[in-house]
């Protein structure tokens, strides 16, 4: 996802002690690339796949249990018990990203 600064601000934002699963922004992303965040697109509830740019942070939004995530794809609500997954990922040009 290519995320706005607003989105990025409120990431950066959030007091770990608020966090389910507490991970830094800045440990989600790479120093310098931090309006993209790559992750794992798979609830790590049960699997389903979250929606995009929904929920009350404007993360993901997972309908099948209710599981919310902010715009660092952190767990913030609902039974999911982790962040969405960032995988290993590389920037190998501007406009290219190798992930794996
Ligand atoms: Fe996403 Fe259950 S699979 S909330």
């Amino acid at each position: 996802k290519r995320r706005s600064s607003q989105e990025i601000k409120e990431a950066q934002d959030v007091e770990l002690s608020e966090l389910k699963d507490p991970q830094k922004d800045s440990d989600r992303v790479k120093k310098g690339k931090e309006e993209w965040l790559i992750t794992i697109g798979i609830c790590t509830h049960l699997g389903c796949v979250p929606i995009g740019g929904a929920g009350e942070y404007k993360g993901w939004f997972c309908p099948c249990h209710g599981s919310v995530y902010d715009t660092s794809a952190r767990i913030r609500k609902g039974p999911a018990p982790k962040n969405l997954a960032v995988p290993p990922y590389e920037f190998i040009s501007k406009n290219k990203i190798k992930i794996g």
